[in-house]
């Protein structure tokens, strides 16, 4: 992590973000794996929008918390996320999915930083190499 990520770290509302997670987690729909997970973020104009799993009979279908939270992003106005925290059921810091970073890389803002468990984390250092929209972007003539 570069020295103004750093110095961004440092200003952003970490607790309150995981404890909006892990309010978000106490509404986890998880009757087969019993596991809850909440995620929150905080966004460029300052919302905090969360989420929690939301399991399926079809085991394959599940919704990670992660999912429910770019849908509220969404729903709530759309944006970029600035800061993420994401915890298990006993509040833990969760690490997201594979497939979660790739739907946080999505909707990452410039220098997006995540709670992990091993300290603050770049969206680049949890995804390196990602994939991502600029990858589609004027390709017609390939
Ligand atoms: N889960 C999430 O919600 N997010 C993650 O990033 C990791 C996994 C959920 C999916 C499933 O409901 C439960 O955790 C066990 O895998």
């Amino acid at each position: 992590m570069t020295t103004a990520a750093q110095d961004s770290a440092r200003d952003l509302p970490w607790e309150e973000l995981t404890r909006a997670a892990t309010e978000a987690m106490g509404r986890a729909y998880v009757p087969y794996s019993n596991f809850p997970v909440g995620a929150a973020a905080l966004t460029e104009d300052g919302r905090i929008v969360s989420g929690c799993n939301v399991e399926n009979a079809s085991y394959g279908l599940t919704l990670c918390a992660e999912c429910s939270l770019v849908s509220q992003l969404q729903m709530t106005g759309g944006g970029k996320l600035v800061a993420f925290s994401c915890v298990d059921g006993a509040g833990n810091t969760l690490m997201p999915c594979g497939r979660c970073r790739q739907l946080l890389y999505e909707f990452r803002a410039p220098g997006m930083l995540l709670l992990t468990v091993s300290g603050i984390k770049t969206m680049e250092e949890v995804l390196p190499d990602a994939f991502g929209p600029e990858h589609l972007t004027d390709n017609s003539a390939q």
